[in-house]
């Protein structure tokens, strides 16, 4: 077989010279970072060859808000339940506290829960250690707490709606969960590099609102001394201004976050952040639920993390979620949800039948036709035509 030249490996190789390339300049910046870390050497992450260093300035080495002498007096966001409050600080500060934003029972069986699951994980030798400490991976899985906070259930946090409306605020309705983890800080463990959760689309930086948006579930108090998530309170502001592949100059300090049991953070992601380093002799668990815009490619991957009672027992809101209702430019399945509007509840892109024909083993797929099928393949019990049939009769009786 002979191909034109121009479509040859070494032709397209030639013609490709660095300054001929499309995009790849803006695409390999490495903005804002480079910036970032010539501009402020304090940000540089620790040498984990060696012990940690205290006592050189190093954004590990801070205190909370109310101690810091930069901070002390700049008003930084303090727990409230008022939601006025609470969107003045994501606007300015780029986070905000909700108090109490789980009830004392809450928090109780929340923090239980998820001390046990952790401490059950290391003896099954099925933990994921860090750097930091040790994670707690899809949550989903773990019990009911957790999937009551993945939908907002007043039942198992009690601020649910008041996350819900500040999530439609910044995401647009129809967001959906990017992942549910919790975040250990071990003792003696190093700090997180810092950095912003929205990173993966840079050097795309969003100016006007983030696409990412991060809600802590705090079930322990948490100070400068346990490990106290690390922020750069207005960061996201200054990458908001560099903007698209732009520079970034001198940052103020980061601070430990400070809050009591029960508290959650909401933050955006475009907010410079990362787990501080836990000084005391006792393991530190917060556990972060981000949320993205309805597009976006999820973190973890629902529709095979979930497990089938999970799943079975799903309600559609948590189906939605987890990004098992799929719409136009989201987790389409064999072309099924292309055109679907992505509502909580349609027939028209539920994915949950596809999953669970899957885990029965009976999972049909559309293969290669010739235009006069044989029988056998006309008689075929396609999941797909299924679908259709259920998106019909969902119609039917709607009508
Ligand atoms: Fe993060």
């Amino acid at each position: 077989m002979t191909i034109p030249n121009e479509f040859t490996e070494a032709a397209v190789k030639v013609n490709s010279a660095r300054e001929d390339q499309l995009y790849s300049e803006f695409l390999r910046s490495g903005e804002p970072w480079k910036s970032m870390y010539r501009n402020n050497p304090w940000l540089a992450p620790p040498d984990m060859r060696k012990p940690l260093e205290w006592g050189s300035g190093q954004y590990w080495d801070t205190t909370v808000a109310r101690k810091h002498p930069h901070w002390k007096d700049k008003g930084l966001p303090i727990a409230t339940k008022d939601i006025h409050q609470m969107r003045r600080d994501l606007k300015q500060w780029g986070f905000c506290l909700v108090e109490e934003g789980m009830s004392e029972d809450q928090c109780t069986r929340f923090r239980e829960r998820l001390f046990a699951q952790a401490a059950g994980e290391r003896s099954a030798g099925v933990q994921m250690p860090t750097p930091s400490g040790q994670y707690v991976n899809s949550l989903v899985n773990k019990g009911r707490c957790f999937v009551q906070c993945i939908e907002q259930d007043p039942e198992g946090v009690q601020a649910g709606p008041l996350i819900e409306e500040i999530m439609d605020e910044t995401l647009g309705k129809g967001w959906i969960c990017h992942s549910f983890l919790s975040n250990g800080a071990d003792p003696g463990g190093y700090p997180q590099g810092l950095h912003i959760d929205q990173a993966p689309l840079l050097p795309f930086q969003t100016e006007e609102a983030p696409v990412l948006c991060n809600t802590m579930y705090i079930p322990q108090d948490v100070n400068e001394e346990n490990g106290g998530t690390l922020l750069i309170p207005g960061s996201h502001q200054i990458m908001a201004a560099a903007g698209s592949g732009g520079q970034v100059g001198e940052l103020p300090p980061a601070i430990n976050l400070e809050a009591r049991a029960g508290t959650l953070l909401i933050f955006d992601g475009r907010l410079i952040h990362g787990t501080g380093a836990n000084r005391t002799d006792r393991q530190r668990f917060v556990a972060t639920m981000s949320n993205v815009t309805a597009w976006t490619r999820q973190q973890e991957n629902w529709i095979m993390t979930v497990a089938p009672d999970v799943l079975a027992e799903a309600s559609p809101k948590l189906l939605h979620r987890m990004g098992l209702q799929a719409l136009t430019y989201g987790g389409t399945i064999e072309g099924f949800g292309l055109g679907a509007q992505g509502r909580v509840g349609d027939a028209f892109g539920s994915l949950k039948e596809f999953r669970e024909a899957y885990d029965r083993g009976e999972y049909v797929r559309v293969r290669e036709l010739q235009a006069q099928p044989s029988k056998e393949e006309l008689e075929r019990d396609y999941t797909l035509k299924a679908a259709y049939a259920r998106v019909a009769a969902q119609r039917k009786s709607n009508a």
